[in-house]
Formats: structure tokens, C-alpha cells, sequence
């Protein structure tokens, strides 16, 4: 009937997407989703244990050490906040939301150069680098340090095609301008060093936190063959992407991250990352990571951290990973039996059944790489 046709679907976008991070904590606020932690916190293992405590969206304003720093954590808890990440109707059901996903999935979106971005408002490099500047949380007193990558993007170039590749890869602090990378080797970057290695170069890297949700979603995503993870942000927001290039790597970030990190992974090098409180609720840990060399750290007025504190079952990662699943973008780089095993569990939201296969797995090869 006429007046049915002419009713939006209740799945309709009600909104462009979040152009940045800071656009999408404001409609949580707006939309009463969000928490505000005004009393001081310590990075120190207290933030990530309130973090996993209270499930839903925060935004810590007071963190020891670091005055006039904000810390954004479990930003995809829930459906709504998903559906506000993608500009979507959060009051719209659940049907309704993947329903929406999945015809915009069907029409991919490509990125835009932007000109300039906010990010290189401020900027450090050479002797004044130095990671810790940033309030880099221990997100758990199981974890053997700092993690600076929690919920951010890798991104490199093949050195031989200068195809693009960004993912979601572990980051620990060893030093002022050091860190791991934990690639498992079946991912894109591993793939990347391997070329670079062989030839004896360094493979350039650029670190992007506090970029808008639907880049950590395509970051974590197994890309369809061939679709760039910025094309298919962009298909899940219907609103290309806009990306900077970057001066000293050419590599391509989101022009609207809070920070950017540059650098380089450095040929040949490894060191041991971990243990770490994982998504499967255990401690996992890599010893030989690759080590990357941070040269630049670029950053926003004001810049908003974020991260975070995954290990709880139906944490964020969780619920992105149960997301990616109901269209068949979760690969988890193991054996195909295993992940079509996985994929169903993720698919049906068995949170405390996949944690369980990830801590078998340690059990059964406790030397092989998380
Ligand atoms: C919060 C979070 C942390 C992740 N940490 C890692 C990690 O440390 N190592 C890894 O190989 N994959 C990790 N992943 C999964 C990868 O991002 C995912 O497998 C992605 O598909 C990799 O992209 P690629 O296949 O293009 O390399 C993580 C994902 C999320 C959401």
C-alpha cells in the first residue's frame, strides 16, 4: 500500500554515520548510552577492571599521571551502540539491523582523499617520541605491560604490489619508541613483513587509534577477496571514508583518528609479547613478535584514547566478532574445520564456548604461537 511504501524501514539510517570517534561518543551521550567516569582512575590495571566490570560505552575524563587526557572504551557494547557506530537507527530490531548490513554490504563504498586532518595538530618525532606519553593502559595484572593497540589499526602496503593491507594486531610497549606487533603469520601484515624481510628492508607501518568504528569492524574483518577493509567501511556506513596520506610512509590512515603513530617494523627483529589477558579469557602469549620502530606520533588537540579491555565473554570484541559473523567476515587464521566451528559459535553468541576452545588450544600447544 501507498502510505506502507512511503514509512522509512525501521532500519533506515536516521543519520550519516559518525564522521570521527568523538562525533560517535557524543550521540552515545545523546542517546544516554554512555558513561562518563569523572574520578581520577589508574591506567595501572583500575581502568581496564571498571572497563570489564561496566558493560556498556565509557569515557574516562581523569587518569592519573595524564591531566586533560580522555580514554574511550567498550564503544560496540550492545546492538544500539553498533547501530549508532554505522548510522543506523539504534531503537530499530535486531532483524532489522543485520537485515540493513547486509544490503549495504552489497554495495561497496570507496574511500575519498581528504586534504589535510586534525591529527597533525600536533606532532613528535625523533628523540621526542615516546609512547608512554599517551595514556597507554595495563589493561589487567595478568598482562606483562602496556598494551598501546588494543582497538586501533595496522596499516601497511605489500612492498612488492603496494596492495593495501589494515587489520587489528596486539600492540605492547617494550620502550619509548618500541613495540610488538602480534600478526599471526596467515594475516595480511604477516604476509607483508615476510616479502619485506626477505629483502632485508623494514616494512612501514602506521598505527591509527581513535578512528571511526567502522574501520576497526572492516579491520577485523576477513575482507572479501579483493575489497579493500576501507572499501568495505565504507559499504558498512554507506559513506566513503576519508583517509590522509601520510608524508614519511605514504601509508593511507583515517583522516579523523585521534592519533597516528609512524614507524617501521623493524627485518628480522623479534621479541616476546605477553602474556596478555586475551579474548578467551586466559593469558596468551607470543614470544617471537615482530618489533616496530615508532619514528612520528601525530595527534588531535585534546586527543581521546582509545582501547580495550577484552578477556570478558560478550566483551566488544565479542559482540564485533558476532557482528563480522552473521555475514561470514570472521577468519580467525586457523585450521577451515575449526572455523567453521567457530563461525557458528560466534554466529549464535556462545561467547563462554569460544573462550573455552581458545583456552584448549593453549592447553593442547602450549608453545605454539596465540
Ligand atoms: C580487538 C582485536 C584484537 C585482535 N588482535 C589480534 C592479534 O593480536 N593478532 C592477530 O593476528 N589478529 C588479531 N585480531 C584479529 C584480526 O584483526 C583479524 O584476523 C583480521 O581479519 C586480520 O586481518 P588480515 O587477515 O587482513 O590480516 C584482533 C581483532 C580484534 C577485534
Amino acid at each position: 500500500m501507498r502510505a506502507t511504501a512511503l514509512a522509512p524501514p525501521p532500519s533506515a539510517p536516521r543519520a550519516a554515520p559518525p564522521g570521527d570517534l568523538r562525533e560517535f561518543v557524543g550521540r552515545l551521550e545523546a542517546g544516554g548510552h554512555l558513561t562518563r567516569v569523572r574520578e581520577t582512575v589508574d591506567w595501572r590495571c583500575e581502568l581496564g577492571a571498571r572497563a570489564r566490570a561496566e558493560r556498556a560505552p565509557l569515557l574516562f575524563t581523569a587518569i592519573r599521571g595524564y591531566p586533560g587526557w580522555q580514554l574511550f572504551v567498550n564503544g560496540l557494547f550492545g546492538r544500539a551502540a553498533i547501530a549508532l557506530a554505522l548510522g543506523l537507527d539504534p531503537e530499530a530490531p535486531d532483524r532489522a539491523l543485520a537485515a540493513a548490513c547486509r544490503r549495504r554490504l552489497a554495495a561497496p563504498v570507496a574511500p575519498v582523499m581528504a586534504p589535510s586532518a586534525p591529527f597533525l595538530a600536533c606532532v613528535a618525532e625523533g628523540g621526542a617520541v615516546d609512547l608512554l606519553r599517551l595514556p597507554v593502559p595495563q589493561w589487567s595484572d595478568q598482562d606483562a605491560g602496556r598494551y598501546l593497540g588494543t582497538w586501533h589499526l595496522n596499516i601497511t602496503r605489500d612492498p612488492e604490489t603496494g596492495e593495501r593491507n589494515v587489520g587489528v594486531y596486539r600492540m605492547q610497549v617494550l620502550g619509548p619508541a618500541r613495540a610488538t606487533v602480534n600478526a599471526m603469520a596467515g594475516t595480511g601484515l604477516g604476509a607483508h613483513l615476510a616479502k619485506a624481510e626477505r629483502s632485508g628492508q623494514p616494512l612501514p607501518m602506521a598505527v591509527a587509534i581513535g578512528v571511526p568504528e567502522s574501520c576497526v569492524i572492516a579491520g577485523a574483518a576477513s575482507c572479501p577477496r579483493g575489497m579493500d577493509e576501507y572499501v568495505l567501511a565504507g559499504a558498512l556506513q554507506q559513506a566513503p571514508v576519508e583517509l590522509l596520506r601520510l608524508e614519511a610512509t605514504g601509508l593511507d590512515v583515517p583522516a579523523g583518528a585521534e592519533i597516528v603513530i609512524e614507524g617501521r617494523i623493524l627485518p628480522g627483529r623479534r621479541a616476546r609479547d605477553g602474556p596478555f589477558f586475551d579474548y578467551c579469557g586466559h593469558v596468551q602469549t607470543q614470544p617471537a613478535a615482530p618489533v616496530f620502530a615508532a619514528d612520528r606520533i601525530l595527534m588531535r588537540q585534546g586527543a581521546i584514547f582509545r582501547g580495550a579491555a577484552v578477556g570478558v565473554a560478550g566483551g566488544e570484541d565479542h559482540q564485533l566478532f558476532a557482528f563480522l559473523a552473521r555475514f561470514g567476515l570472521v577468519d580467525f587464521h586457523g585450521p577451515r574445520g575449526k572455523q567453521r566451528l567457530q563461525n557458528v559459535l560466534w554466529k549464535h553468541r556462545r561467547f563462554r564456548a569460544i573462550q573455552a576452545m581458545g583456552q584448549a588450544r593453549r592447553a593442547l600447544f602450549p608453545r605454539r604461537r596465540s
